[in-house]
């Protein structure tokens, strides 16, 4: 029995060692041939790219323009995919939206774009800010235009979105079931209202300057929260610990009032405007698309309608 255990166990190694080799022997072989092939093939492929295996792997499907591939292509592409993959095409007439919606969000982009430029050039401090915005003006290559792009995109932007909220309001699509997006527009509003004043300080000019403290002496009078407010001064509010003092980082507008400015303008608001954005454009999604002007009726059939169904006979 010792035995017979013996000699399997060697014929057993003997058999794993010649299996291995036997397959070892085979892969060699088998690359020895499948290597050349498969390199015949990829330069061949080289001719038609579309036939490569890169090409294949990036664009997965065929690009005869039949709506299905049309479809297929939108939604295997993560840019194309920001849009939807059919839409009602009155809806996105000019005529009925003006582009207000879509400019105006094009125009937050620019300002995000010049708006990291400015930033390599100005420095948030009462010393330098108003230098650094002449030396912008008047050395910098290309400063002055990048400047005014940056000014006037910001007055376009405030002019686009309020024409943008008075087409929703004409059109009633504000109504169901769009009123969370109106509300989210509203914030929107309301955070590109407090970019363009944030921004207002930045230069640190005598315009800036004064509108600013005119602006935060509002706060003076919040209800609550404002020294001079309703019910403020039963909160302990004084003008060294309300909301004024806290939108100045002190009790007069200064360097503090700068560096607030400057961090709310440059970080603070823009992350909450494009996640509110983000969330804006979602819910036209899910809301069924843009909401289209009412369906073309044919004059024969308003009639039925209005005349009801018994006028016409049914
Ligand atoms: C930064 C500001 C904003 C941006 C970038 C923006 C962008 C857009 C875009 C691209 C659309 C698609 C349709 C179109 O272009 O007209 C849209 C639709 C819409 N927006 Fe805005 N929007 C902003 C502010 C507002 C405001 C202030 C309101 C209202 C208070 C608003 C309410 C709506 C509603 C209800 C829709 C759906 C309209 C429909 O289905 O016809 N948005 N928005």
């Amino acid at each position: 029995m010792a035995d017979e255990n013996k000699s399997n166990g060697k014929n057993g190694k003997v058999g794993l060692v010649e299996q291995v080799t036997t397959a070892v022997k085979e892969d060699i072989q088998a690359l020895k041939t499948d290597i050349p092939t498969k390199a015949k093939e990829q330069i061949e492929g080289l001719k038609d790219p579309t036939k490569t295996q890169v090409y294949t792997s990036i664009f997965r499907h065929k690009h005869d323009d039949t709506p299905r591939n049309r479809a297929l292509g939108v939604l295997s592409n993560v840019f194309l995919h920001l849009h939807p993959a059919k839409i009602n095409r009155d809806a996105v007439r000019y005529s009925y939206t003006w582009g207000m919606g879509g400019i105006t969000f094009y125009l937050f982009i620019i300002l995000t774009y010049t708006g990291v430029l400015l930033m390599f050039y100005y420095h948030p401090s009462k010393v330098q800010a108003f230098r650094d915005v002449l030396y912008l003006e008047h050395d910098v290559p290309f400063g002055k235009i990048l400047r005014n792009m940056h000014r006037w995109a910001a007055h376009l932007m405030v002019i686009g979105v309020w024409l943008h909220m008075f087409r929703v309001f004409l059109t009633g699509s504000y109504k169901k079931p769009r009123e969370f997006n109106w509300n989210i527009g509203v914030l929107l509003l309301v955070f590109t209202l407090l970019l363009s004043f944030t921004g207002y300080l930045l230069p640190d000019d005598q315009l800036g300057f004064w509108a600013v403290t005119v602006g935060t002496n509002m706060a003076r009078a919040t209800p609550l929260l404002g020294h001079e407010g309703p019910f403020g001064s039963l909160l302990g509010m004084t003008p060294y610990n309300d909301v004024r003092f806290g939108l100045l980082g002190g009790s007069i507008v200064d360097a503090n009032a700068l560096l607030r400015s400057y961090i709310w303008h440059c970080i603070g608001i823009p992350i909450v405007a494009s996640v509110l954005m983000i969330v804006h454009f979602w819910r036209v999604r899910k809301d069924g698309g843009i909401s289209g002007p009412a369906p073309v009726v044919l004059t024969a059939e308003a009639d039925k309608q209005r005349r009801g169904p018994k006028a016409a006979g049914e």
